[in-house]
């Protein structure tokens, strides 16, 4: 439902009134400091909302959205988002969560010139590229743009462990365990695509190792 532009402040004071009176300390509190368990990377989409799917409060999880749910290592502020959540935060988990109905996904199904799109959406033609025998073979072009939504996320999860901070705290601490996430905007739910981090970690090291575990391990001393 819209909302006016006056009514959100209306509504902002109603959310301050009622966090206080549960709690009159509760932004004193907040203001001190974070201490999130999770980073949430997700789409821009307005109607995947992280924190309200979830039943987060704030405070509890940390959150960077873009179109389409993409991590890539030329993009400055989802990678500094990673670094900041794994080596400062030290969250425990890092999310990947794309949704079913994804404008941004369907735009790189399509054979259009999209402008500053292109390069972004690129990534998600890439993801295409790689499972392209897997994709062309689902006749189903709803099926298809659904598996195509999973296989981003998966794809990204990867993006998120080829990161050095992520495979040098994983050596240390056994953390953050990356999930890959789809929301399913027809029916609320969360789906976990289980991805199996620990495998993805053992095999992508062959080529994206960027970690020497015996260094690692020794600045820990
Ligand atoms: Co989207």
């Amino acid at each position: 439902m819209a909302k006016s532009y006056e009514a959100i402040f209306e509504n902002n004071k109603k959310w301050v009134e009622a966090k206080i009176s549960d709690n009159p300390e509760y932004f004193h509190q907040l203001a001190k400091t974070q201490n999130p368990e999770y980073l949430y990377i997700g789409c821009s989409d307005s109607r995947v909302t992280a924190e309200d799917m979830m039943g987060a409060e704030p405070g509890e999880v940390f959150v960077h959205r873009n179109v389409a749910n993409v991590i890539n290592t030329l993009d400055m502020s989802s990678t500094a988002v990673i670094q900041y959540a794994v080596e400062h935060l030290k969250v425990k988990h890092i999310i990947v969560c794309g949704h079913y109905n994804c404008g941004g996904v369907k735009a790189a199904m399509t054979s259009q010139d999209l402008g500053l799109l292109n390069p972004w959406l690129r990534n998600i033609r890439d993801v295409y590229r790689l499972h392209q025998v897997e994709l062309d073979a689902i006749e189903d072009e709803a099926k298809r743009y659904d598996r195509l939504v999973e296989l981003n996320v998966q794809e990204q999860c990867i993006n998120v462990i080829k990161m050095a901070c992520v495979q040098e705290r994983y050596i240390l601490e056994e953390q953050p365990v990356v999930h890959g996430w789809v929301f399913d905007l027809r029916t609320g739910k969360i789906i976990d695509l289980e991805i199996d981090f620990e495998k993805i970690l053992k095999d992508i090291q062959k080529i994206y190792n960027l970690t020497d575990s015996d260094w690692v391990m020794s600045r820990k001393k």
